[in-house]
């Protein structure tokens, strides 16, 4: 096993059966991620990148069987934050110092390309990076919102199992996704995807695919979180708790894409109290402190458990920086774009 390793270390490939191997084993699991944190840290160095994440609107029109946000769940209070609300909380997160602010949201039609250019464009004003996770959109508006402004897009592929993906994703196509991912990159967005990790019927050769799918397409941003069940959807009872095996994934990805930006997923810390930390010396190099206020951030419940959501934006500025510094790491003063 430890071959494999190494010569993921050194040369930044692997075969399928390579990753598979990596996957199943449960004994060099400490090797595994101590060689992807050595890899972050030659190519990304020890700066951690903080992301101020506005989560805008719970509402969607799409139907995800694993996400409390989809369409047919009743048991869930909506919320859709105005324009000039977004920009506002934008300002504040500039004020604590972020460089890059993320606008997610589920899949809300209310937001028309020319709502969101003027988000974006107003956004820009503040002089700070722009990153947009709000779906899936046809290749007009992804222009439009980079010719206002945003620099990246999140969208993660989720599986790439096709099967997979078409069962847990009804009405939504993964050759539509792909068209998406590939819309993104030739508009010149850092493009951000993923996976999760844990999901009922996946596979660990899937998960291999996942990987080397990421390595194919050159992405510029990895997101890797374990599926975490929610019983407000139609996988409440579906099994989830994959945190070790996300971390793999994330070390796996960080050896064969050593210089791109990897996050410590909120999901991971939901489900350890340590999670972020041991992802941030397990390959990853960037955190997405929320910046959303007040009641939202609880109503923005993808799953149970999500941390944060009693926490004000100042509070966990703090809090997420003190974190870093007890690693000895420290907060990044740049945009964090992959190549800068
Ligand atoms: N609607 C946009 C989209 O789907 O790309 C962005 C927001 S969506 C809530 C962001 C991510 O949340 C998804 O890509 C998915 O991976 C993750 N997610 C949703 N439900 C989850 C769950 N139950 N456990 C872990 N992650 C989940
Ligand atoms: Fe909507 Fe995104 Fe949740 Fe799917 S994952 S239901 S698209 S918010
Ligand atoms: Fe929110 Fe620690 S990052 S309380």
């Amino acid at each position: 096993m430890l071959d494999i390793i190494n010569k993921a270390a050194a040369t930044h490939e692997l075969a399928r059966e390579e990753i598979v191997r990596l996957l199943r084993d449960t004994d060099f699991m400490p090797e595994l991620l101590a060689a992807a944190d050595r890899v972050r840290k030659h190519y990304k160095g020890d700066e951690v990148h903080l992301r101020g994440l506005i989560e805008f609107s719970n509402r969607c029109k799409q139907n995800c069987l694993y996400c409390g946000l989809r369409r047919d769940n009743q048991n869930i209070e909506r919320y859709r934050l105005e324009p000039d609300e977004i920009i506002e909380l934008a300002r504040k997160a500039k004020d604590y110092g972020y460089k890059t602010v993320v606008l997610q949201s589920g899949e809300d039609d209310y937001y028309t390309v020319d709502r969101m250019c003027y988000i974006i464009r107003k956004i820009k004003e503040l002089d700070v990076a722009i990153t947009i996770s709000a779906g899936e959109k046809n290749q007009a508006e992804y222009r439009a919102y980079k010719e206002a402004g945003a620099d990246r897009y999140l969208l993660r592929i989720e599986t790439t199992d096709e099967q997979l993906y078409h069962r847990l994703d009804p009405g939504m196509s993964f050759a539509n996704r792909i068209r998406c991912l590939q819309d993104l990159k030739s508009l010149g967005y850092e493009v951000g995807t993923g996976c999760m990790v844990g999901l009922p019927g996946q596979t660990v050769e899937s998960l291999a695919e996942d990987i080397l799918f990421f390595k194919q397409i050159d992405a510029d941003m990895i997101g890797i979180g374990p599926f975490i069940p929610n019983q407000d959807t139609p996988l409440g009872e579906a099994r989830g708790g994959a945190f070790e095996l996300s971390l793999k994934v994330m070390a796996i990805t960080r050896l064969l894409l050593p210089d791109i930006n990897i996050p410590a997923t909120t999901a991971m810390e939901s489900l350890h109290p340590n999670g972020r930390m041991i992802a941030l010396q397990s390959g990853a190099n960037v955190v997405m402190p929320n910046v959303t206020e007040g009641e939202y951030r609880r109503l923005y419940a993808l799953y149970p458990g999500k941390i944060c959501i009693n926490d004000t934006p100042g509070h966990c500025r703090a809090c997420i920086t003190g974190k870093i510094q007890a690693i000895g790491r420290k907060v990044s003063g740049s945009y964090g774009f992959r190549h800068n």
